[in-house]
């Protein structure tokens, strides 16, 4: 019996080599050591034994099952592992594909602008205020030194809320605003005189206006404002030469002409050399070399002091300019409703900034 399950044993290892798939595995399996398979037919065999050598043979048959058991276990986990290789292999997926394209929006080119004005009067050592869209008839027109009645509102009629509250006309109620600010912060910590100021304010005024090429019921200002002892009009000039330059190149010139403003005396419109010719004379600037660019002026002494800064002590210049005007000259737009109608078309081509 020994030697029967020896050769079974021997041959079933044999057997096993030539197995080459895992269904032949399980077909050999069957066949050694199955219920029927024929390591069981040894050991129904055993009832012939003695009763000594029973326990002996029954030993190693268990440990021929083991072995064989094994052995096959070890086949099986190698078909296994390489088929699952195979399988791998062929669902691999190739990353190295170019992805799809992610449309990426850019900054809007009037808050661009606005974001370069910032960077330059930053740099000037201005610091930035924004405020209310929906303002007080008071800060609006009364302490920028128009009256209720005055003809000068005929201008800058506008949306109103209350007779009151207003939609804004213009960004220069900030200058009131600040200038108001201030000086009760001076009061409350019983300073003398309110501290001096330098800022400007970008944000978004409303007209009574008929939408067209050149105009729109809301558009955006930025107000500029610097007060303090002995600011004079060569300072409004200095400042505003350094901006255009800034903004228009090197080579910029500006020229002050006299205008009216009611919240400044003296006031100035602003000329900049056309960016165009450089100043000779084209179509751009209709022959004249100079395309204006803000209007600006000496604050009104009465501005100032309605806002509680003594006149007779403080002076100050302010500016404002408009921001659809001077960025459709910068990206040569000739509608500015083409800054309000989001068509991606048009905005996709001022990314460069982003
Ligand atoms: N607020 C004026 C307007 O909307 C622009 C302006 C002119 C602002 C002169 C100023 C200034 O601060 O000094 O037409």
């Amino acid at each position: 019996m020994r030697e029967q399950l020896q050769g079974l044993k021997e041959q079933a290892l044999t057997d096993l080599q030539g197995q080459e798939s895992l269904q032949a595995l399980g077909d050999w399996k069957v066949k050694y050591l199955g219920k029927k398979g024929e390591l069981t037919a040894i050991l129904r065999g055993m009832g012939s034994l003695s009763a000594e050598e029973r326990p002996v043979i029954g030993q190693l048959v268990n440990e021929v099952r083991d072995e064989l058991e094994a052995a096959h276990d070890e086949k099986e986990a190698a078909f296994k592992r390489a088929e699952r290789n195979k399988r791998l292999a062929e669902e691999a997926v190739d990353v190295t594909l170019p992805g799809r394209a992610v449309p990426v929006g850019s900054e809007h080119p009037l808050n661009q602008l606005i974001r370069d004005v910032e960077d330059i009067f930053i740099g000037l050592g201005f610091s930035v205020a924004e405020g209310p869209e929906v303002e007080f008839d008071y800060f609006n027109f009364e302490a920028m030194n128009v009256p209720k009645n005055h003809p000068a509102r005929d201008m800058q009629d506008t949306f109103y809320v209350t007779e009151e509250i207003l939609m804004r006309t213009q960004t220069s109620p900030m200058q009131a605003r600040v200038m108001g600010e201030k000086a009760a912060e001076a009061r409350a910590k019983g300073q003398q005189y309110p501290d001096p100021i330098r800022i400007i304010s970008p944000g978004r005024v409303y007209r009574r206006d008929d939408d067209d090429a050149t105009h729109s019921h809301a558009f955006m200002q930025i107000e500029g404002l610097v007060v303090d002892r002995n600011i004079r009009m060569s300072d409004l000039k200095g400042t505003l030469l350094t901006f255009a330059r800034e903004i228009f190149g090197d080579g910029v010139q500006v020229r002050l002409r006299p205008s009216y403003f009611p919240f400044t005396e003296p006031s100035t419109e602003v000329d900049a050399t056309c960016h165009n010719c450089g100043g000779s004379g084209c179509r751009t600037c209709k022959g004249t070399g100079w395309i204006e660019i803000l209007g600006a002026g000496m604050v009104h002494p009465s501005v100032l002091e309605m806002a509680g800064y003594d006149p007779t002590v403080f002076s100050g210049f302010a500016f404002g300019m408009g921001v659809e005007r001077t960025a459709m000259r910068r990206y040569a737009i000739e509608d500015i409703r083409g800054f309000y109608q989001n068509d991606v078309r048009l905005m996709q081509n001022f990314k460069s900034r982003m």
